[in-house]
């Protein structure tokens, strides 16, 4: 849920011809609002045994690889807060995902020798004053039993954690996807449900999205 700025709230107040008393309480009302807390998620067999080299949040270009990522590059951005919408700054965001293939880099995978070597499969960023990270990745594609997804991980500066995993919104295999259909809240299933558009103005042929992470 996005909380309105101020100047708003007033505006549609005095629309709605909330009187003078009303008004003058709206500030706290709006700090009172809890956002909806992003669902936790398994994490699934697949987080990295032995981290990459490189693990900084291009995963389309692993340093020193000849050749980058098969795939569609798309751009990841959000911002980490609390409940009460206040950012959380220096978190750690984890992501892994399957390369353009749906194979993971973990001994764990089949075929693993098949893996595309120009994908980084897992990346790290930290969150900023204002709550936001971002990576540069590939859409995530579908394996067996499972709709597309990219698998995250935050950790705050005082311990606290998530484990969750996005989706792409419109994914036909969403409504097969047992792991996303577990999420019985639909404000929460909505949370991870990521609109991925032409990223015009960030780069030519890349896809962009926003996934904003709620801490409970
Ligand atoms: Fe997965």
């Amino acid at each position: 849920m996005i909380i309105p700025p101020r100047g708003m709230v007033r505006r549609r107040l005095l629309q709605t011809g909330v009187g003078t008393s009303a008004f003058l309480a709206a500030p706290a009302l709006v700090r009172a609002q809890a956002l909806v807390p992003t669902p936790a998620q398994t994490e699934g067999p697949f987080y990295p045994v032995m981290l990459p080299q490189d693990v900084d949040n291009d995963l389309v270009q692993v340093h020193g690889a000849a050749t980058p990522a098969k795939g569609a590059v798309t751009h990841i951005s959000g911002r980490v807060r609390d409940a009460a919408g206040q950012p959380i700054v220096g978190a750690q965001v984890e992501i892994w995902q399957c390369d353009a293939q749906g194979l993971y880099d973990h001994p764990g995978q089949s075929d693993l020798a098949r893996r595309d070597k120009g994908f980084q499969g897992f990346g790290r960023a930290t969150t900023l004053v204002d709550g936001a990270y971002r990576f540069r990745t590939i859409r995530p594609v579908a394996y067996s039993g499972r709709t597309p997804h990219i698998h995250f991980r935050v950790i705050t500066a005082d311990g606290r954690r998530l484990t969750t995993q996005m989706y792409v919104a419109g994914d036909p295999g969403n409504d097969r996807d047992g792991v996303l259909r577990a999420i019985r809240d639909p404000r929460q299933r909505q949370q991870v449900l990521v609109s991925l558009a032409p990223a015009d103005g960030l780069e030519g042929g890349a896809l962009a999205g926003v996934f904003d992470i709620v801490l409970a």
